[in-house]
């Protein structure tokens, strides 16, 4: 029986402009724009015997059994087998690792799924006999199956922005699928820096789907869909040059809020944020007015703090999250993360 396999190593990203409401399959009430990460990534192998003559689902995260993942990992099996007609007989094994706390808020399943999509697709075309060159058409083929995983992951194929969803100023932008937008970024923002405060690394009470959910009810979900549309316009026009930095500190601020602000809005409100997420809020605040750096938060769907900034602010950036914002982290425990380059594929 012949086995094939596949390794890639996929990061996580943050967006900066949030999808935050969805229709149909996977699909975004409105475009986001995100930076892909570095530091936090998944690392997958996935194994495929293609007629097992029993199908079969065994997944291992950190070496150990993990039967909890299995019902999600299945129903993305299911919306994709059209793909992959061989995966409806086949025996799957997946062994992944991530190098960040799993269910934290940040965005665990964009890593795991693109990961899991990118290996899939890898498997399928040794299938095919195809030694394929991983191109632009391929990549845009896996955010398309990572989407169906989920929404956020279709994201993270590629290096250092990406863009998800229709809006009418990007022609070639699709709900379906991502597209690469680090061409249309100042360099500045290849090097930018994303220091994650862990608040918590416990699971959230909330999940994103049922987060996304709440959203097809909510009074203000129209007004939201128009102004993330607006706050991307506004935001891609800042980050085509260095002098757009304002805009950009206000506008990832303002959608970060305006998502945890939804969530308390609703008609089932919730809240993910943490007395502590509030104090580094009101910290930032401080530091940025005194110090004129240009240093700013955004947050994911959970309490810890992504905080941006240029990479030659790292030094004065670490010195004041030591002494003044590590006391508000669960064990003192922050990531020091960047803008990444996107998925590779491990040998
Ligand atoms: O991809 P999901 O279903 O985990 O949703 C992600 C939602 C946010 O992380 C809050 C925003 C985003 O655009 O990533």
């Amino acid at each position: 029986m012949m086995v094939y396999n596949s390794s890639w190593q996929s990061p996580s990203n943050i967006a900066l402009i949030k999808y935050w409401g969805k229709y149909g399959i996977q699909l975004p009430r409105n475009p986001s724009l995100s930076f892909t990460l570095s530091a936090c990534h998944t690392n997958m192998k996935v194994e495929i015997t293609p007629d097992a003559g029993i199908p079969g689902l065994t997944v291992l995260y950190d070496g150990n059994e993990r039967p909890s993942f299995g019902p999600k990992i299945k129903s993305f099996f299911a919306r994709i087998d059209v793909h992959f007609p061989w995966l409806k007989n086949a025996s799957v094994l997946i062994d992944s690792t991530s190098t960040f706390p799993h269910g934290a808020g940040i965005a665990s399943s964009a890593s795991a799924m693109s990961a899991l999509a990118l290996c899939l697709a890898d498997i399928d075309d040794q299938l095919n006999g195809i030694a394929h060159t991983k191109d632009e058409v391929w990549l845009r083929k896996v955010s398309e199956l990572s989407r169906l995983g989920s929404g956020s992951a279709s994201r993270s194929v590629y290096t250092t922005v990406a863009l998800w969803g229709e809006t009418d100023f990007v022609k070639e932008s699709s709900n379906e699928y991502a597209i690469p937008w680090a061409q249309h970024v100042s360099p500045q923002y290849h090097t930018y820096q994303d220091t994650i405060l862990i608040v918590s690394s416990g699971e959230k009470s909330v999940s994103s789907s049922a987060g996304h959910d709440l959203m097809s009810e909510h009074t203000y979900a129209s007004v939201r869909y128009q102004h993330a549309e607006n706050n991307l316009h506004q935001l891609i026009g800042a980050m085509q040059t260095d002098d757009g930095t304002d805009v950009f500190v206000s506008i990832c601020e303002s959608e970060a809020l305006q998502l945890h602000a939804l969530m308390m809005m609703g008609r089932n409100p919730f809240m993910l944020i943490e007395p502590n997420t509030v104090s580094i809020i009101k910290e930032v605040w401080r530091f940025r007015k005194e110090s004129g750096l240009p240093v700013c938060f955004t947050l994911d769907a959970g309490p810890n703090v992504h905080l941006l900034y240029p990479l030659h602010h790292q030094r004065n950036v670490l010195d004041w999250i030591i002494s003044d914002l590590q006391k508000f982290c669960v064990d003192g425990a922050f990531i020091q993360d960047k803008v990444g380059t996107g998925p590779e594929k491990i040998n």
